[in-house]
This record gives structure tokens, sequence and C-alpha cells, in this order.
């Protein structure tokens, strides 16, 4: 695994190690307040980019283009910015809900880039997956 597969799964294990590390507190503290920035860490944050990182494995054409790059950064800053934004929100900072909004609109972004990306390469006739 190389290149932004490998960006994409080495973010997917930071972002594990924060949502359990953050899930263990939860247990430990008996307190769920931040349960909702603990469930996206884990599903948005690990499982999203596990599975972006093994597409990018699977067709290394793909991984190789501008465009994949750009996904990468956009849905890094923009997932990272999303749950710290929803952290602090949660914590009581009112004010940081600015943030939130624009990093989820930024994070949705990723995902219609991502379809851009992944579809015309799982359709392309050739079945030529490299
Ligand atoms: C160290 C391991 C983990 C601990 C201690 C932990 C702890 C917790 C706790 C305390 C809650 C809140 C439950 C509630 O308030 O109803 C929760 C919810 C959740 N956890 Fe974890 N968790 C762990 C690992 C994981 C993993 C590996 C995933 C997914 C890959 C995950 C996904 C979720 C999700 C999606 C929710 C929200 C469930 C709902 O909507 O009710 N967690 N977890
Ligand atoms: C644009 C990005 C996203 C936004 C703005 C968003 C927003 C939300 C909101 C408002 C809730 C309800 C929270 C509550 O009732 O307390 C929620 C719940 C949930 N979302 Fe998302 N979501 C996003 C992306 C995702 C993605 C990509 C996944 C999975 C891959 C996901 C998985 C979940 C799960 C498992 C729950 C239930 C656990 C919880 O209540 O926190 N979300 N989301």
């Amino acid at each position: 695994m190389q290149g932004v597969a490998r960006n994409f799964f080495t973010l997917a294990v930071v972002y594990a190690l924060c949502g359990m590390a953050l899930g263990l507190h939860m247990s430990i503290s008996q307190d769920h307040s931040q349960m909702p920035v603990h469930a996206h860490t884990m599903v948005a944050g690990w499982l999203m980019s596990a599975v972006f990182a093994f597409f990018y494995h699977l067709f290394p054409s793909m991984s190789a283009t501008l465009l994949a790059k750009v996904h990468f950064w956009l849905t890094a800053v923009s997932g990272i910015g999303l749950l710290i934004g929803l952290f602090l929100l949660l914590g009581g900072n009112e004010a940081i809900e600015p943030l939130v909004a624009i990093s989820s609109l930024g994070f949705y972004a990723a995902m219609l880039l991502f379809a851009f990306i992944a579809l015309p390469a799982l359709w392309r006739p050739s079945r030529n997956a490299g």
C-alpha cells in the first residue's frame, strides 16, 4: 500500500486510536455526552478512511491522480475540523458551530468528489483495475 492509499490508512488508524480512547473515557467516566464524536470518529473516520484506502489500493491508477490527492486532503481537513468542532460544541462552546457547519459541507463535498473518482473507474468497460 502506498501513496494516497497509505495516507488514508494512516489517517484511519489515528482516528481509531483517538475514537477508542474517547470511548474508553466515556465508559470510565460514565459521561456519554461526547457519544456523537466517538460514533463519527469510529465510523466516518476509521471505517470510511479504511474503505478509501482499500479502494485506492485496488485502483492504483486512480491513486496517482491529482483528484485523489485533493480527495484525501479535503476528507482529512474537513473530517478533523468536523470532529474537533463537534467535540468543542458538545463541550458547550457554541461559537464553534460555523466550523462544524463548514466542515460538514466540506466532508460531503469530499464524498461527492469520491463518487466522481470512483464510479467511472468501477464502470470502465476494460475492467482494468490498475
Ligand atoms: C475501546 C473500544 C470502545 C469503547 C470503550 C466504546 C464505548 C462506547 C460508548 C460508551 C458508547 C456510548 C453508548 C451510549 O451512550 O449509548 C459508544 C457508542 C458507539 N460506538 Fe463505541 N466504543 C468502542 C469502540 C467502538 C468501535 C470500534 C466502533 C466502530 C467501529 C464504535 C462505534 C460506536 C457507535 C457507532 C456508537 C453509537 C451507537 C448509537 O448510535 O447508539 N465504538 N461506544
Ligand atoms: C456530512 C457529514 C455528517 C453529518 C453532518 C452528520 C450528522 C449526524 C447527526 C446530526 C446525527 C444525529 C446525532 C444525534 O441525534 O445525537 C448523526 C448520527 C449518526 N451518524 Fe452522522 N453525520 C455525517 C456523516 C456520517 C457518516 C459519513 C457516517 C458513517 C459512515 C455517519 C454515521 C452516523 C451514526 C452511526 C450516527 C448515530 C450515532 C450518533 O447519534 O452519533 N454520519 N449524524
